[in-house]
């Protein structure tokens, strides 16, 4: 089939009430219309997703969106005017014809055009809301190439739009225009600082709004976008903690995923050697945040895939470009204590 045949049938298959999972900028989604009630609850069972959870609906454009939502009002607009089609979710009010489900039973519902041209084509086609939470199973790390959603959803989905990696590679940021000021709920790749540029002050949730309603529960946050491994997060003045660690554990399989600078780990393997077999990596990540942000679950999936038992992930600057991935970090790993 080509492109323009694979989105002719993808769009059949939302309209008969089936699951397609598509590519967008962020992550890959898992797709169902938003208006039929037993495609969402397909979406659910796919995921194993708590029903507790609203799903992001994704439309082409303003237009669509405006259909969607009972009200659409002036930063709603600034905003889709100017950061759509990207990595921005609006919650609003929503319009009766999106099913309760979808959204958990809230009366407001989180809107976004994606950035991707396979996935604009499909919303164009389709019409209509596209629901669509990340391509994973409930608390597991999001999707970024069409492989992974093959790997993780495959049986469960009709088609998979294979549309390239994802260049931004975490989550969209989700932003609550129903409170006063508005209220980050989740930080990603629209920055609080552009946000605030367009309709000025805005507030954060700092606890999390994560793939379950665990946001008043920092144990079950721990498990959010987590890989199997036990991951920690350790401190940029910890790595001698951690290296003395791995010294004293040499029978597990570990990962160090360290910022830059792998030398720095240079002596601990001239004293340590490299193992017997079983993984035990110092890996080097960007030092750049949009760069890190990119390769990060690609990077948890892969050591997931090699059998790491531990994950020892370097804490990011504290400073604004880094407040997403910081994010995702906090909940994927819990910090490391020195034993
Ligand atoms: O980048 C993304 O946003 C990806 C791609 C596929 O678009 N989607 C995604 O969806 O991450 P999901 O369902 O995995 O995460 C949606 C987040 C959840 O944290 C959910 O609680 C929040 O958005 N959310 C969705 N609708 C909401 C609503 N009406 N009110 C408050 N939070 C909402
Ligand atoms: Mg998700």
């Amino acid at each position: 089939m080509n492109q323009a045949e694979l989105i002719q049938r993808a769009v059949q298959i939302l309209r008969e009430g089936g699951l397609v999972a598509f590519p967008t900028e962020t992550v890959y989604g898992l797709g169902a219309d938003a208006r039929n009630a037993e495609a969402i609850g397909r979406i659910y069972r796919a995921k194993g997703r708590p029903s507790t959870n609203p799903l992001i609906v994704h439309v082409a454009g303003q237009d669509v969106a405006r259909r969607y939502a009972r009200e659409w009002g002036p930063e709603a607009q600034r905003l889709a005017e100017r950061f759509w089609p990207g990595p921005l979710t609006l919650v609003v009010e929503k319009d009766p014809s999106i099913v309760d489900v979808a959204t958990a039973g809230k009366s407001t519902v989180g809107l976004r055009a994606p950035d991707h041209p396979l996935t604009l084509e499909l919303l164009r086609r389709f019409d209509g809301p596209l629901a669509g939470p990340s391509a994973n199973r409930s608390t597991r790390v999001s999707p970024t190439t069409a492989q992974h959603v093959r790997e993780e959803l495959g049986g469960a989905v009709d088609l998979i739009l294979d549309g390239g990696p994802c260049s931004v590679g975490i989550e969209s940021t989700v932003l609550d225009l129903t409170s006063s000021p508005a209220r980050i709920l989740r930080p990603g790749g629209v920055s609080r600082e552009l946000i605030e540029r367009e309709i000025g002050v805005v507030g954060e949730f700092s606890g999390s709004v994560g793939e379950s309603e665990a946001a008043s529960s920092p144990g079950q946050q721990a498990v959010h976008y987590a890989p199997l491994a036990k991951a920690f997060l350790f401190g940029r003045g910890e790595l001698e903690g951690v290296l003395e660690w791995c010294g004293r554990h040499m029978e597990q399989s570990w990962a160090v995923m360290l910022i830059g600078r792998w030398e720095r780990a240079g002596s601990f393997f001239s004293r340590f050697g490299e193992g017997n077999g079983r993984p035990r990596l110092v890996l080097e990540m960007p030092e750049d945040a949009a760069d890190y942000a990119r390769r990060l679950y690609g990077m948890l999936r892969q050591l997931d895939g090699q059998g790491v038992e531990t994950i020892f992930v370097e804490e990011p600057p504290a400073d604004p470009p880094w407040r997403a991935v910081r994010d995702r970090l906090r909940r994927a790993t819990v910090p490391f204590t020195p034993l």
